[in-house]
């Protein structure tokens, strides 16, 4: 069947090819069993692309990304290529395909799994039932600003500079998306920044506000410096809704509220950039968690983020709610069955491999279809 949905899968490095081999598993059984067929393409990226080209990601590889409707990354990354200069380590691939591709918007979702509960380093009343969503700035900040090096003074000191830079329009493209994304669930938004020690951050809490007050006065806004809210998501993660903050707060604040959901290895993202002409949107789908080369090529790296990040390419690339809800659902049911891998692994539980757990997921999958 010809398809018009198009994919590019990047698996990188480490735990990448091997969670991502279980996404490419229940994309197959999409193909069968819901008539959703995609157009699937595979390249490198990180480095995987640096062993084969010499370089984090290819032109051609970004040239991909441009044209298809939504990429599906892995992870990228590893002891392998630390001691390389640091414009061509593979991290800077994933920089790179973020910037190009303009993907402002980082959505990553904190959602304790009530079976996970248990799986927290924190009190259960403090996360159970747990449903954030930080709105991580990602293509500006310090991250990308300039000037930014590492200098020899003439007294040869050495000198290191990054620069927090943002403009109004970038502050206001991605707070919309907050606000937007607030409306569909419960109306609140916290913008975080550190207002009172940065610049930087005075010009983010005033056009934050300034677009709340011209076009959404139906959704909750308030302001909260970064470091106080890194304690709130511990102290009460439940009185947030939506987060939205600059890249490097995102960065951080969003592997903590990671941990409130029991492991990294369960949540998802998505990198979403303008709507163009055509009504479509450029987007990545990566996990939030790393290569993980300590575990890398064990079997024992858990894919649920990564196919929880196919559901949110179901949902906010293609449209397709309802196969969206179909694998979150098989996540759910397979955790609350007890079958785990070691990252969420509990007193009675069923500890298995990375392949183990793709075959329970397919198992629910069809459960659920048949
Ligand atoms: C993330 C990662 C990346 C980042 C690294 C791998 C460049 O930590 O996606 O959160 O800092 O943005
Ligand atoms: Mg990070």
């Amino acid at each position: 069947m010809p398809s018009n949905k198009s994919l590019l899968v990047l698996p990188g490095d480490g735990i990448g090819p091997e969670v991502m081999g279980q996404v490419r598993r229940v994309v197959d059984w999409m193909d069968k069993r819901r008539a959703v067929s995609f157009d699937i393409s595979e390249d490198l990226v990180g480095g995987a692309a640096i062993d084969a080209h010499g370089i984090p990601v290819t032109d051609a590889t970004v040239e991909k990304a441009m044209g298809v409707d939504a990429v599906l990354l892995g992870a990228v990354g590893g002891p392998k290529w630390d001691s390389l200069d640091f414009s061509k380590k593979p991290e800077r691939g994933l920089l790179r395909l973020r910037k190009d591709l303009q993907l402002y918007a980082n959505l990553r979702p904190a959602l304790c799994f009530e079976a996970l509960v248990e799986a927290s380093t924190l009190k259960p009343e403090v996360v159970a039932g747990l449903d954030i969503m930080i709105v991580r700035e990602l293509t500006g900040g310090v991250y990308f600003g300039e000037p930014r090096g590492i200098e020899t003074l003439p007294n040869g000191e050495r000198r290191g500079v990054n620069t927090q830079v943002y403009t109004t329009s970038e502050i206001r493209r991605v707070a919309a998306v907050a606000f937007e994304l607030a409306r569909k669930r419960n109306g609140r938004v916290t913008s975080c920044e550190k207002a009172n020690v940065m610049e930087s951050g005075v010009l983010w809490r005033e056009e934050v506000q300034k677009l709340h007050d011209e076009s959404f006065q139906d959704v909750e806004l308030s302001h909260m410096y970064a470091d106080n809210a890194a304690m709130q998501l511990v102290r009460n993660p439940k009185q947030f809704d939506v987060i939205v903050t600059d890249n490097l707060f995102g960065d951080i604040l969003s592997d903590e509220a990671s941990m409130l959901t029991g492991s990294l290895g369960m949540l998802p993202s998505a990198s979403l950039g303008d709507v163009d002409e055509t009504g479509r949107r450029k987007a990545m789908y990566e996990p939030v968690h790393g290569s993980a080369p300590d575990i890398a090529g064990q079997g024992k790296a858990n894919p649920v983020a990564t196919v929880l990040s196919l559901a949110m390419a179901l949902r906010y690339t293609f449209d397709l709610a309802d196969d969206a809800d179909l694998v979150e659902k098989a996540v759910e049911k397979v955790l609350a069955k007890g079958i785990r891998t070691a990252d969420i692994q509990a007193p009675g539980s069923q500890v298995v491999s990375t392949g183990q757990m793709g075959d329970a997921l397919l198992a629910e999958l069809d459960a659920m279809a048949a």
